[in-house]
């Protein structure tokens, strides 16, 4: 089985800038939820026709094939534009509409099956949603077969108030699909050449065509506005919340918890309320997440409590103890058991094992070894206004409260800092830095003064 998807349209309705199906349900792209579900339905081949800001589809999607269907003459036309990929096949091809992002692949896979097994010319999905706004109406014959599809731009009052709608889902033998699309018409309201119009052509052709029912219309919503981009979100993200409570993850909240399609979190973690899990992350076993979490393309270990804070395209060990309030930014790598606490900052650094980083420290471009304790306060000096540095500091470290690693510097091993220190030279192993000035006392200064 071999498959179309349909995305060169412009998505008017949208009014956006970005193609239609390179926005984001659940964090990944609409036109990738499609493959995805159509190559775990055992599609061999997916050929993806693009048109509208056809570049950036090419840019952000991959592991598909593209035509390009340089003007959008409707949903029939697009197909035929990927005719020349299929010359002589007469197998199956499925066609997909690339803003239809929820239907899942066990869906595809039984309704591949049900055409195969009909000896079908054509199958079309099928749903009766609540509202029927925009979607092509299933006319059946009085026997319940089926005898075409109007869209809704075309429909009379009556056929405007049927609920069964075409899912935009579709089976062919191919020869036959590409035989009826030359003699598709584009007379009709929008203009268009309608593929909804070759089941009718085959259909008069003598051709048997099936219309498979699903119950579940949540699955066949098609995204045309950005009010429809947000209920299916809300579907998927649903979804998603019960797959992985399903798996043994806790979720305290699910309406406040937003996690990624893509998102893979070990057995006993706990999810807490207003947490954002985005992108690529995967958060180990036994973890607490949230509450008050946003953590982006992360990777966590077991045993992390990480409230309140902020991470993104960064790693963290096992153990790991983050928050309340911290900032962990890209190219960071943080060992076992470390602390990070209260207002702290890190960033393209290196934390070794048990080093403790607990209150309003910023830690930037810094190779740090373990066991090291680091004041309140203290900070890396990274950057000269042109230039970064980096400040390179040892295993077991005390730098006191308030001090000034200025880097380039290296602070060796078991070295200590005085605090209020403001280091610009190396620290030698299990020296003690003192760089502040040293305090004066004058006696009896009050009373002169008065
Ligand atoms: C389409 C169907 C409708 C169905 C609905 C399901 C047609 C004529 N109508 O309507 O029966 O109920 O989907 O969601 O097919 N596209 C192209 N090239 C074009 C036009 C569209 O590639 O020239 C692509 C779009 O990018 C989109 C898909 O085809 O991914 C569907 O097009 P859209 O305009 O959204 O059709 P609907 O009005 O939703
Ligand atoms: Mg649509």
């Amino acid at each position: 089985m071999e498959t179309i998807i349909l995305a060169a349209g412009k998505g008017t309705r949208m009014k956006s800038k970005l193609p239609k199906v390179l926005h984001k349900v659940a964090g990944k792209p609409m036109l990738q939820h499609v493959i995805d579900a159509a190559k775990s339905a055992g599609s061999t081949r997916e050929v993806v026709v693009i048109g509208s800001g056809a570049e950036l589809v090419e840019q952000k999607i991959s592991g598909v094939e593209f035509v390009l269907q340089a003007e959008q003459l409707g949903t029939g036309h697009a197909v035929l534009c990927a005719k020349e990929k299929f010359a002589g096949a007469d197998d199956t091809i499925m066609v997909l509409c690339g803003d239809t992002p929820l239907f899942t692949g066990e869906l595809l896979k039984k309704f591949v099956d049900a055409h195969i097994k009909a000896k079908a010319a054509a199958t079309v999905l099928t749903a009766e949603v609540p509202d029927a706004t925009g979607y092509g109406r299933i006319i059946r014959e009085d026997d319940g077969t089926f005898r075409k599809i109007v869209e809704h731009k075309d429909a009379n009052s009556y056929e405007r108030q049927i609920r069964e709608v075409n899912a935009g889902i579709y089976c062919f033998d191919a020869e036959k699909l590409f035989d009826a699309l030359t003699n598709v018409k584009n007379e009709n309201a929008q203009g268009e050449y309608y593929l909804p119009d070759v089941l009718t052509i085959l259909k008069s052709n003598g051709e048997k065509i099936n219309a498979v029912f699903t119950e579940d219309y949540n699955q066949t919503l098609g995204i045309n506005s950005r009010a429809q981009l947000a209920e299916a979100d809300k579907i998927m993200r649903q979804r998603k919340n019960l797959e992985l409570m399903d798996s043994g993850v806790t979720i305290i909240d699910p309406a406040t918890t937003f996690i990624d399609a893509a998102v893979e979190i070990g057995v006993d973690t706990i999810i807490y309320p207003n947490t954002y899990l985005e992108g690529n992350t995967k958060i180990g076993e036994s973890c607490a997440i949230g509450p008050n979490a946003r953590l982006a393309d992360m990777i966590v270990g077991d045993n992390v409590q990480a409230q309140f804070c902020y991470c993104h395209e960064a790693e963290i060990g096992d153990g790991v103890i983050l928050g309340p309030y911290v900032h962990i930014r890209p190219n960071t790598k943080i060992s076992n058991k470390v602390k990070i606490g209260n207002f702290v900052e890190v960033k393209n650094s290196n934390i070794g094992e048990g080093s403790k980083l607990p209150h309003l420290q910023y830690i930037g471009d810094c190779d740090m070894g373990g066991g090291c304790n680091i004041g309140c306060g203290a900070i890396t000096v990274n950057y000269d206004g042109k230039k970064k540095f980096r400040t390179t500091i040892g295993d077991n470290v005390f730098v006191g409260c308030n001090s000034n690693l200025v880097a380039p510097v290296t602070l060796e091993n078991g070295a200590y800092v005085a605090a209020g220190s403001t280091i610009t030279k190396n620290v030698p192993a299990d020296n003690l830095a003192i760089a502040r000035a040293r305090q004066t006392n004058l006696e009896g200064w009050n009373d002169k003064r008065k």
